[in-house]
């Protein structure tokens, strides 16, 4: 890990977004003795009161910060003082701006920043029949929150800060995967022929932004996939999850006769079809995935969901 130290100054790391990936991603830095800042817009009375997910204990604190600009909360210049790398979680609100931007781009503007990952969605493709899309792919937004989210990265791209965008499918992680579904009978097994999602781990978002951060600037793309290498359809997915948990799997639903009744959100997954390549992370920048498939991190998340609920179990009976 190379984050530690810019200028001979430690770094200081501030979090917008302490939700799922940016919560993960802080702790894996504190694990490694570093300060890291974390937004969000709720005030946790225990910080670890916001996720279930992830180490018993951290090397060094969390410094929570309120960002909730819809309600006028904004961390001032002091709070911000020293920071030197941002991640930014937090996806472009109702009117399909970034709140970041709208809000702290003056300040941020001001700090010595050396990097600022920005996660955005490979829906930024739109459907490619199932077919490869990389970052040399013309992004064509079908949804229109895929179309909000292509202008939060253009107004990233010309804000002059230092922004390397970070192209996500679908996080799957502990807690983030189909186990609870499947246990309680809620889970469907839909077909919808030549049909496939791709998928990152939680832990391989984290792994690969430490990555790029460590890399020299001038290596950094300005854009980057995340994903894994096996874009499959869900029901082969799901398969494996109910044979990890040795449940059985409800039964196959066609996609057509069922369509009709999907939410609007649910619907906009189903009718985009791509495969998100990661050659450029994992063979241009030399990443090394930890989860190359649904396989290795289904069986890892479970495993993780499995330890944090005998620690709970624990904690009720001390
Ligand atoms: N989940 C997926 O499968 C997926 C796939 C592709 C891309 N993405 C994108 O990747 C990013 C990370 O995903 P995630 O699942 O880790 O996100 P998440 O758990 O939903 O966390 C998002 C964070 O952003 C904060 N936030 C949201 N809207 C805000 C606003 N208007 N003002 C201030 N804070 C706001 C939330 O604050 P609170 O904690 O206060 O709610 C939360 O901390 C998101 O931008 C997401 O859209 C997600």
């Amino acid at each position: 890990m190379t984050v530690g130290d810019v200028n001979g100054r430690p770094a200081s790391v501030l979090v917008l977004g302490g939700g799922y990936s940016g919560l993960r991603f802080a702790q894996a830095l504190t694990e490694h003795a570093l300060p890291v800042a974390v937004t969000s817009r709720r005030q946790p009375a225990q910080p670890e009161a916001l996720t279930p997910w992830g180490s018993a204990g951290s090397a060094l604190p969390l410094r929570w910060l309120s960002f909730d600009p819809d309600n006028g909360a904004l961390p001032d210049a002091e709070a911000l003082d020293g920071i030197t790398h941002v991640l930014v979680t937090i996806p472009p609100d109702g009117q399909g701006k970034d709140p970041v931007l709208e809000h702290l781009a003056p300040l941020l503007a001001q700090l010595p920043l050396q990097w600022i990952g920005y996660l955005s969605t490979t829906g930024v493709y739109g459907d490619h029949g199932g077919r490869w899309v990389d970052e040399t792919t013309p992004p064509a937004p079908g949804a229109s929150r895929s179309r909000a989210r292509l202008a939060c990265e253009q107004a990233w791209d010309c804000s002059g800060l230092p922004v390397q965008i970070f192209r996500l499918p679908a996080i799957y992680g502990p807690g983030r995967c189909p186990f609870q579904n499947l246990l309680q009978g809620t889970s469907r097994l839909v077909h919808k022929p030549g049909q496939v999602f791709s998928r990152v781990h939680v832990d391989d978002i984290v792994g690969a932004l430490i990555h790029c951060i460590g890399l020299p600037p001038q290596r950094r793309p300005r854009i980057v996939n995340l994903s894994d290498d096996r874009p499959c359809p869900s029901t082969e997915s799901l398969g494996y999850a109910a044979h990890l948990l040795n449940c059985k799997l409800p039964a196959v639903e066609r996609f057509e006769d069922i369509c009709g009744g999907m939410s609007p959100m649910a619907l906009s997954f189903w009718v985009e079809n791509r495969r998100a390549s990661n050659h450029r992370l994992c063979h241009d920048l030399g990443y090394t995935l930890r989860y190359p498939s649904y396989r290795e991190g289904f069986r890892e998340a479970l495993a993780e969901e499995r330890r944090t609920a005998a620690r709970g179990n624990g904690d009720q009976a001390a």
